[in-house]
């Protein structure tokens, strides 16, 4: 049996949402698994480029951890019904840029569960499936929207399930995506966090996102603009993003900017607008990072409104 199962990338925090706030982006990991016949096979995990074929894999440009994760995923599925998984053949076919904010690690981790899930026999529910996923990544802010899709505000209680809702997004609220040609590891990016952080920064947040919300409920763009900024983990990352500081400053007074913010953990970046003037929004991100001799890909985008969806399940085996 082989299931496959397409996964979107997904943009975490969206400014004040820090760990609790994502979207999904149409842009897609696909991650097969096949139960192998020749017993003691064991595990064996491939990456290959989206369009490419078997022999050019990308190994050599995964880290070790997007593997081991996408296992991890699969090994806690069989272990929450007291089986161990063996010989399993697991590709990932891979269109999402990997260390860059895009959810990577989240679809392998999705694609892999939902995939086993499959080849079990569905004994996980979403519920279900949220919280492995959650468990393994983290953070639900990009498990949730792979799996769900769409813009979703995400919570892991404390008994470790997921509580997620998801928000309607203005359709004349425009998505661009700028992704740099550098890397950084969300652990990286992360361990520059502080522990604690001021009360002050704390509230920031939290009026912050009340104004996400009733902003993009009544598609209002002045409140969107005060809301779309972050005191929890922006600051601290901006010295690993080189780019950052000054690209956001350069778009602060562009007219239909409505926000710019860091995409998950970094370097990626998300840029929210309104109206005309995508070219000029682009080529000023491209110009800024040039000085830096930052090479990009900057593109356009929507909310991919479907989650992880299997593609194929052939149990001709
Ligand atoms: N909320 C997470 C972070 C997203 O900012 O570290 C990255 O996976």
């Amino acid at each position: 049996m082989k299931v496959s199962v397409k996964v979107p990338a997904t943009s975490a925090n969206l400014g004040p949402g820090f760990d609790c706030m994502g979207l999904a982006i149409p842009l897609y990991n696909t991650v097969t698994i096949e139960e192998t016949v020749l017993p003691g096979t064991g595990i064996e995990i491939n990456v290959l480029a989206a369009d490419s074929s078997e022999n050019e894999l990308l190994m050599e440009h995964i880290p070790m951890d997007e593997n081991s994760i996408v296992y991890k995923a699969v090994e806690l599925l069989y272990n929450s019904i007291g089986q161990t998984p063996s010989e399993l053949k697991i590709t990932i076919q891979s269109e999402i840029p990997i260390a860059r904010g895009l959810g990577s690690s989240a679809s392998v981790i999705v694609g892999g569960l939902i995939a086993a899930n499959e080849l079990l026999g569905r004994p996980a529910d979403e519920t279900a499936l949220l919280s492995i996923a959650t468990e393994v990544e983290g953070h639900p802010d990009n498990v949730t929207p792979a799996i769900v899709g769409g813009l979703v505000i995400t919570s892991q209680e404390d008994d470790g399930s997921i509580v997620y809702r998801k928000l309607d997004w203005p359709e004349e609220w425009h998505l661009t995506v700028c992704v740099p040609d550098y890397e950084l590891a969300t652990d990286i990016s992360r361990s520059v966090l502080p522990k604690e952080v001021p009360m002050i920064d704390a509230v920031f947040n939290a009026k912050r996102m009340g104004m996400f919300v009733h902003a993009v409920h009544t598609k209002d763009v002045e409140l969107m603009k005060l809301a779309l900024k972050d005191r929890l983990h922006q600051p601290y990352r901006t010295k690993l993003v080189p780019g950052l500081e000054k690209i956001i400053a350069n778009l602060k007074h562009e007219e239909n900017i409505i926000g710019t913010v860091l995409s998950g953990a970094g370097p990626s970046i998300l840029i929210v607008s309104s109206g005309n003037g995508l070219d000029k929004i682009k080529s000023i991100v491209r110009e800024t990072w040039a000085d830096l001799n930052v090479k990009a890909q900057i593109f356009d985008t929507v909310i991919e409104k479907q989650g992880a969806t299997i593609i194929s399940n052939d149990d001709s085996k």
